[in-house]
């Protein structure tokens, strides 16, 4: 008793201490501030809104700053972003800080999506590892490497939910589920940000792209988005909110409109849902010119859009420049306030607080960093890991995988010899030069004991006109001199002195990303003609997919023997892909979206809910919600990866069958590897609410755990289920749960489940 009255004291005191640690942190900052503020004049403060860049490292608009240097003397940047070293970085914070009047250091800012200079795979191919602390690990060390090289604000990470693979964007962030993309949002911002922004080895993120990006229409890049607030609420807010409550330092606008308002002049959404509801207490930046680009959605010119954006919450311009021409011009006709201004510019100078700027404005300039801390063996160590982890098995007949390490393998395809697509979309502090080829990695991990003959077998695109389109940011499809088919008899040739054919086929890494979104979802023709011909050798055929979007595989699923999704794996490719290939890692990687059957199914995801006409079978019925060409189920599921190894469910138990709101259910089951690898499978837990006030999805996921089972060993796995995981918002937006009858059901993956009914009363 008396232990128990120490530890609750102790931890009272705990607690208050922290609570009056950060509230006399906060005095010190305000008070810092209403200093460094009162000295300060309306340009200056407007100067604070304005981030720019010079133009270095890859430009997402066609607008470059000017006179960036002049601009920096005279106090009117705050930012900046595409410089890059930290001598370089210092030169420019020694604009600010030696030769501005106030000597305002300012934020240094990047794109660091998957890796800085050790790149990991995309991000959607990272979010099939499920693996949290591996997530956490991949950001640390993007931090790390940045920071080495002045880079201290990213734009990072993107957690918008997409469940349309159209879209090329799906490749930056964690696919479909609010729940796992939840989840893989806190892993990031922790990652980057650590326990303390003024580390010099930790950076500020940012949330992005505030809101709802991901849903555009007809997966086309910066269209207009409509949903109902159930849905924004339910499915795709989570993760943003989950990204806050780990205490995001910055918020990124979207491009798109939100409910018929540009996301960059929301006010409901960046101030009374962003602030008031969820509390966010950062600043928020705009995207790059999406204040000016409100002029062509249609609100206003310049000024007025200047100001909607300031009047909604937004503190800081990316690149548009209209803050900056605009507000005080917009104060003196009252159409913003001072207080407005004040306060986006207080919000600005406080990350720079925290950052520990004004401490010392070159703590992230050591130049004795970038050789220690940027591409270390352990770093690099991790990317292979990463990219191995990321693979998705997606078949495997007659166990052709994993190879043997000796005989004969014929390599082929137009991405087994290619370095320029391995680091995937938005990488652009990446190096493509130190990628690893996948015929490289093969060599590497096979010496002299496997005979390796390789062709390229075709292009990635034959069109020169589509090959210009991805070519933008430096070559990634060469088109050969050689006809389509003399590059197929080649492959031809090579396969028929091997033993198994190994096909690296798909996606040059720019096909998808920003503004890259396809109607099709079909491998390209040319490389489908390659495949058809390598699969009528009757040898083996393993595919290689790399991809940055779910592809409709439906053709080559039956064709090959093996396939293997890698995405787009990262610096480390080829030996990540050898790792996997030769068993030295047995793949245990889950698809976090759904892959379609073709692209008319589009969206299409596992949490969707049940119509009035549900079909009920796979079977054609007249009157159901379904399709006449092709059946409602997708090719692939949410939640699908296989293993080398084979995993068994088995004794699924709930202890209870009626609870009421304070007991908590404990679910348990047995994952018996019954195959003959050891291997990891990742155990999903999905729940149904059977009756509602609102229609609820079949199921949604509720819990995972990714458990390592040793061959011919069981584990067993619990997970521990509240009213809390039962709660979603309701018609009147309360977030709540219902009682009555819920269905949760474990399995593989989103379509393999095995389930028990429970019955939960208030
Ligand atoms: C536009 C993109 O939408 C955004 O994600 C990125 O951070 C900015 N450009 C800056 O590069």
């Amino acid at each position: 008793m008396k232990f128990w009255i120490i530890l609750l004291l102790a931890l009272v005191v705990f607690v208050s201490c922290k609570t009056e640690k950060s509230s006399d942190e906060n005095m010190e900052i305000n008070s810092f501030i209403n200093e460094l503020m009162a000295e300060m004049t309306l340009q200056e403060k407007i100067g604070q809104l304005n981030l720019v860049t010079p133009g270095g490292g890859i430009l997402t608009g066609s607008v470059v700053s000017t006179d960036v240097e002049e601009k920096i003397k005279s106090g009117q940047v705050g930012g900046i972003f595409g410089i890059y070293g930290p001598e370089k970085v210092k030169q420019a914070q020694a604009l600010a800080v030696e030769e501005s009047r106030l000597g305002i250091p300012l934020l240094f800012g990047s794109d660091v999506i998957h890796g800085y200079k050790t790149t990991f795979p995309i991000p959607l191919g990272l979010s099939c590892s499920w693996d949290m602390e591996l997530i956490k690990k991949t950001a640390q060390v993007a931090a790390k490497e940045a920071t080495a090289d002045g880079i201290f604000w990213n734009f990072s990470p993107m957690v918008d939910i997409a469940r349309d693979p159209r879209w090329g964007r799906i490749a930056e962030g964690a696919g479909e589920d609010p729940f796992l993309g939840s989840a893989i949002a806190k892993a990031m911002v922790e990652g980057y940000q650590g326990d303390d922004l003024s580390d010099s080895k930790t950076m500020m993120a940012t949330v992005k792209h505030l809101a709802l990006y991901g849903a555009s229409e007809a997966g086309r890049d910066y269209n207009t988005v409509d949903m109902s607030k159930l849905r924004m609420y339910n499915d795709y807010l989570p993760p943003y909110k989950a990204a806050v409550e780990a205490g995001v330092g910055c918020a990124m606008s979207s491009f798109n409109d939100v409910d018929g308002i540009p996301a960059s002049g929301n006010k409901w959404l960046l101030t009374d849902l962003l602030r008031n509801q969820w509390g966010f207490d950062g600043f928020v930046v705009s995207d790059y010119t999406s204040i000016n680009e409100m002029i062509a959605h249609g609100m206003g010119d310049l000024q007025a859009v200047s100001a909607m954006a300031l009047n909604a919450g937004l503190d800081m311009d990316m690149v548009g420049e209209g803050f900056l021409s605009t507000l005080e011009k917009s104060l003196e006709e009252g159409k913003v306030t001072e207080e407005q201004i004040d306060m986006a510019c207080r919000r600005i100078l406080e990350a720079k607080y925290k950052l520990g700027l004004f401490d010392d404005p070159y703590r992230y300039n050591d130049i004795s960093r970038p050789e220690k801390d940027i591409l270390s063996k352990e770093n690099r160590q991790i990317a292979r890991e990463a990219a191995a982890r990321a693979c998705v098995l997606l078949k495997n007949d007659n166990q052709v995988l994993p190879l043997k390490k000796s005989g004969k393998i014929a390599l082929v395809g137009p991405l087994a010899d290619s370095q320029n697509n391995m680091l995937g979309t938005w990488a652009p502090t990446g190096e493509h030069h130190l990628a690893v080829k996948v015929v490289d990695g093969f060599i590497k991990n096979v010496g002299s004991s496997v005979q390796i003959f390789y062709a390229k077998g075709a292009n990635i695109v034959d069109d020169p006109d589509y090959a210009k389109k991805i070519n933008v940011f430096g070559p990634k499809v060469f088109i050969d001199k050689r006809s389509p088919k003399e590059m197929i008899d080649e492959a031809i040739n090579v396969s028929k002195k091997a033993n198994v054919i190994v096909a690296v086929v798909g996606e040059a890494s720019e096909m998808t990303g920003e503004a890259a979104n396809r109607t099709n979802l079909l491998i390209p023709e040319n490389q489908k003609k390659l495949i058809r011909a390598l699969a009528k050798t009757g040898k083996p055929l393993v595919l290689v997919v790399m991809s940055g979007r779910p592809l409709a595989l439906t053709e080559e699923l039956e064709l090959a023997d093996a396939v293997l999704f890698t995405w787009h794996p990262g610096v480390e490719a080829g030996n990540a892909i050898a790792d996997v290939i030769y068993g030295d890692y047995n793949p245990s990687g889950k698809l976090t979206a759904t892959f379609p059957r073709n692209v008319g199914q589009v969206p299409i995801y596992h949490s969707i809910r049940n119509t009035g006409r549900p079909q009920g079978s796979d079977e054609f019925q007249k009157f159901k919600s379904n399709y006449l060409d092709v059946e409602n189920t997708p090719l692939l599921p949410f939640g699908y990866g296989l293993s080398y190894t084979d995993f068994e469910y088995a004794n699924l138990k709930a202890d209870k069958t009626k609870l009421t709101e304070s007991e908590v259910l404990n679910i348990t089951v047995d994952i018996i590897n019954t195959g003959n690898y050891d291997g990891e499978e990742i155990v999903q837990l999905y729940i149904r609410d059977m009756v509602a006030s609102i229609t609820r999805p079949l199921k949604e996921l509720k819990a995972f755990e990714k458990v390592p089972v040793k061959k011919g060993e069981s584990k067993s796995v619990s997970f521990k289920i509240s009213v809390d995981d039962l709660k979603f918002y309701n018609a009147n937006l309360d977030y709540d749960w219902e009682e009555g009858e819920f269905e949760i059901m474990v399995g593989a993956n989103s379509a393999d489940l095995q389930s028990v009914k429970v019955n939960w009363s208030k």
